[in-house]
């Protein structure tokens, strides 16, 4: 039976009954994709290859001695979920569309991947996405990457140390363009949060069962097709067996300074008081700090961070159309194949703690941010019209609304209202909409292929 890529019930990819084509595909598509691989600690080698052979022999050998399958990973979480047995590390590899054609595809051979966005390559879309220009990348990026290798760990010890040895490996002939590190921030909850001090990652299209099976699903269903993210590889053994995903990779910076001051700024501009001040900063985003749909008044006693609800009975009274969560997920049922697998990490250290009241001078304005990562299926048809038609899309939802103010680009020239009192209609006065906190320092995109390639290659 094909694998099937449509049907949104979740994968029980141990089911004695699954079919042998599905297995396949488990055994030979990369961790990650499905499931979200843990990567407290990361580390990312962008890599250029100067030579066919050398190239080849490169991604070879790390694929058969350190990549596992999607399978072996989802084991392992079961394993640790029943005894605390840890796993092994997260490797994982990338090759962009020069990547392909360097290690000996020819620009026909390279038609074959559907998604045009990936045959351009990240610095070609620029105007699609309203990107900075390439001269104002940071100089890694601007240089031609022919792949990514990604090694994530919970620990930081066994990520230097596949680091140290996957670097080992490296032919002479090739060179490693630049390097990112990332490590996973934590509140006092031990959620995992981003730089402006909010609870990420909470939100994703889920595809194993399970995962779907934990989360409750009264409003929001949080189960996806397979093809949201997986595409047939078309340069595997057999391409309808042989999965791989598109990623795109790209580093943020976030100027929190700045954020903070405009959380505070908004608050003063609404007269925001006590408590309801960081109703600010969550209108911006959609959740308060603490991950708190904004649609929901506050969460109840702590407990886990809600992801059950949809924007239905809200018209901008408690959510604005233009936060963030609403622009980038406005939770109905014809946005579904736009939603990506977000497999994003923080970067940057810093000395003050993101989640408390400190004040805005305290905090870093440069040299943190995210490592913006995500699976599709087509980076046209999900990220890039995310970031286009959606969040640097002023008119989105709503005639007027305004950008994302923490992603959108481009000019933010319209004036924007925002509720005065939560959940009743009447707004403030227009006023500019926040400025950009949010800087594109460069990336590219990347097709992640499925082990029978590597292992082939
Ligand atoms: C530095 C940049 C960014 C920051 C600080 C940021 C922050 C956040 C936060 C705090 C959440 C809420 C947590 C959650 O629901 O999982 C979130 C969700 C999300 N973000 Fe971002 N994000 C950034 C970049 C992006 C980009 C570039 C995109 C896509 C173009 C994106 C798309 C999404 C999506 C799809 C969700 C989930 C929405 C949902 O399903 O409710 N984000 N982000």
């Amino acid at each position: 039976m094909p694998v099937d890529l449509t049907n949104a019930r979740p994968l029980a990819w141990d089911s004695a009954t699954l079919d042998a084509d599905t297995k396949e595909m488990l055994d030979n598509l990369q961790p990650n994709i499905l499931r979200a691989h843990v990567r407290e600690h990361l580390s990312l080698l962008f890599i250029r290859f100067n030579d066919i052979s050398d190239g080849k022999r490169f991604l070879r050998t790390i694929a058969t001695r350190h990549l596992k399958s999607a399978r072996k990973h989802l084991e392992e979480v079961r394993a640790f979920g029943k005894d605390g047995r840890p796993g092994t590390p997260y490797v994982g590899i990338g090759i962009s569309k020069a990547g392909y054609r360097d290690l000996g595809h020819s620009v026909e051979d390279l038609r074959r991947f559907g998604d045009r966005a990936f045959r351009d390559g990240m610095k070609r879309r620029i105007a699609e996405v309203n990107d900075p220009a390439v001269t104002e990348w940071e100089a890694a990026y601007q240089r031609e990457i022919h792949a990514v290798v990604l090694i994530g760990d919970a620990r930081p010890e066994p990520v230097a140390k596949l680091r140290k040895e996957i670097l080992g490996q490296l032919p002479g002939t090739a060179r490693v363009l630049g390097e990112e590190t990332g490590a996973g921030m934590r509140n006092p909850a031990g959620d995992g949060i981003e730089h402006f001090g909010y609870v990420d990652g909470r939100s994703q299209p889920l595809f194993v069962a399970d995962e779907v099976a934990k989360e409750p699903r009264k409003h929001w269903n949080p189960a996806f097709p397979l093809g949201n993210v997986l595409v047939a590889d078309p340069f595997a053994p057999d391409a309808n067996r042989h999965f791989g995903s598109y990623f795109v990779f790209r580093k943020l910076e976030q100027d929190v300074r700045a954020f903070k001051e405009i959380e505070r700024d908004l608050a003063d501009a609404l007269g925001l008081t006590g408590a309801d001040r960081d109703r600010a900063g969550a209108m911006l985003v959609g959740r308060f700090k603490d991950g708190t749909p904004i649609t929901e008044k506050a969460r109840a006693g702590g407990g886990p961070v809600g992801n059950d609800f949809t924007f239905d009975a809200d018209t901008g009274d408690k959510c604005p159309f233009s936060g963030h969560i609403r622009k980038t997920n406005p939770r109905f049922d014809s946005i579904r194949n736009v939603l990506m697998a977000r497999r994003g990490q923080t970067y940057g250290e810093r000395a003050d703690r993101p989640w408390d009241d400190a004040p805005p001078e305290t905090r870093p304005s440069g040299g943190v941010g995210l490592l913006f990562m995500a699976f599709n299926s087509s980076l046209e048809n999900q990220f890039e019209f995310t970031q286009r038609d959606w969040a640097d899309n002023a008119d989105f939802l709503n005639p007027g609304t305004g950008h994302d103010p923490v992603i959108g680009q481009g000019v933010r020239d319209i004036k924007v209202a925002f509720p005065k009192v939560w959940g009743r209609p009447e707004q403030s006065a227009p006023q500019a909409q926040v400025a950009q906190t949010v800087t594109m320092r460069g990336g590219e995109y990347f097709f992640m292929p499925s082990l029978a390639y590597l292992r082939g290659l």
